[in-house]
């Protein structure tokens, strides 16, 4: 569910309509509607009911100081995985102590600057990145928190690029090597062992796979209980995917109804927190784009936009779909089924391929679920200026990121003396 919807043939953004967003911003522009975002926020949090948890909102789904700023407002913990994230979600009005950093290569000012911010827990990876952070904490006269991330083998089901629960990944540990981590910590000065995390992929579309990784899950905090090890918090990662085209991904209700049934038919009742980015973000945003002009080869009919996959490169790095509907419904229009290419000089930068739509040159396209993982991944290539943001919220809306200039882009270059 979100608040994209047509009113009167005309696409709108909760009660403003889209048109009047690209009249005062100008296109590519990509919008973001604060209802859908609070709104799963809340059904993620509304869906553990009683039961002890914490949501930490995947930074990296989408950064925008605005989205983390509406959703800290909701008393959102965060999820991050690089300094730059750290520093946001701090700009953002988030609360540090609620963030987990999360990552396989976290650098020493990295880790110091989690520290003196006062960071929850450090999710960690690595042997290496232990003794790191035990020393850092010594010398900063610190203490951290730490969850050891385990790789529970298993099967995620979605793109093998998105996929990360499997023994082949460059992520989280094997329990052996994780029960030796915490054992280990259990020792270290400025260590103190919170949790255990996993992360098995992301747009996961079923409940099995979590089914499984959280039993494996359960059968390792067993292990650490009989070696005296208690854990406070179990880190059960995000994942949860969104519909694109046809998926029927588990509701949040779902999917917290089986953590919580799972648990307690175990015998535990250990917190939990998770960490959604595309449940989130995802459909809370869209991407605005205008035909530049339509053209014919022999095989195949192109729709040129001015978005490329500099703006989304989902389409281009996973075969991503994404649907794409006209701003303007104009039942008049004659209909045509075309290639939506930008203006990048590469065969891969598409948006969309064999999509009916009703265009002309100078008509706006929307490109529906663009919340999660697309201005973020966004680059310049081309010398392309990244696309203006923006946040509505009810009947008003507001830029929230301004669109690049190419002076800007190359700023901080220099000629040679
Ligand atoms: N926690 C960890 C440790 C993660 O690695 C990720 C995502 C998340 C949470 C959030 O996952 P989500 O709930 O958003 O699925 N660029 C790709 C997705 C990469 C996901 C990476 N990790 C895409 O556009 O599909």
């Amino acid at each position: 569910m979100d608040h994209f919807n047509f009113t009167d043939s005309l696409l709108h953004a909760e009660s403003v309509p889209v048109s009047d967003i690209v009249e005062a911003v100008g296109t590519p522009c990509y919008v973001y509607s604060r209802a859908t975002l609070e709104r799963h926020w809340h059904a993620f949090d509304r869906a553990f009911g009683d039961y002890p948890h914490r949501i930490h909102y995947a930074v990296k789904a989408n950064a925008n100081l605005a989205v983390l700023n509406v959703l800290a407002r909701l008393g959102s913990g965060f999820d991050i995985v690089s300094g730059g994230e750290l520093a946001r979600v701090i700009a953002a009005g988030g609360n540090s102590a609620h963030t987990i950093f999360s990552g396989v290569c976290k650098q020493e000012w990295e880790i110091r600057e989690a520290l003196e911010s006062g960071i929850g827990v450090f999710n960690i990876e690595s042997e290496g990145e232990l003794e790191a952070i035990s020393r850092i904490a010594g010398e900063m006269n610190a203490e951290a928190g730490i969850s050891v991330r385990i790789n529970p083998d298993v099967d995620a089901r979605t793109h093998p690029y998105i996929s990360t629960g499997l023994k082949l990944s460059k992520f989280g540990l094997s329990q052996d090597r994780a029960l030796d981590i915490y054992l280990r910590a259990a020792q270290s000065p400025g260590i103190r062992v919170h949790g255990v995390a996993c992360h098995i992929g992301s747009q996961i579309v079923e409940l099995a796979p979590y089914r499984d990784a959280l039993d494996r899950v359960l059968d390792f905090v067993e292990q650490l209980g009989e070696r005296g090890i208690t854990v406070m918090e179990i880190d059960f990662g995000g994942g949860l995917g969104v519909r694109y085209r046809d998926e029927s991904p588990p509701a949040p209700d779902e999917y917290a109804r089986q953590i919580r049934e799972q648990m307690v038919s175990r015998g535990f009742r250990i917190p939990v927190a998770i960490e959604p980015g595309r449940a989130i973000a995802g459909n809370a945003g869209i991407l605005v784009t205008r035909v530049h002009s339509l053209k014919r080869n022999e095989q195949a009919a192109f729709c040129i936009v001015d978005a490329a996959m500099n703006d989304l490169i989902r389409p281009a790095l996973y075969q991503a779909y994404h649907e794409i509907v006209e701003v303007v419904r104009d039942g008049a229009r004659e209909r045509g089924v075309y290639d939506v290419v930008g203006p990048v000089c590469e065969s891969a930068d598409f948006i969309g391929k064999d999509r009916e739509l009703a265009v002309r040159p100078g008509d706006l396209l929307a490109v529906r679920t663009a919340g999660a993982y697309g201005a973020v991944l966004g680059s310049n290539y081309n010398s392309r200026p990244r696309p203006a943001e923006v946040m509505v919220d009810g009947g008003t809306f507001q830029v929230v990121r301004a669109r690049e200039n190419p002076a800007e882009l190359f700023g901080s270059e220099a000629l040679l003396p």
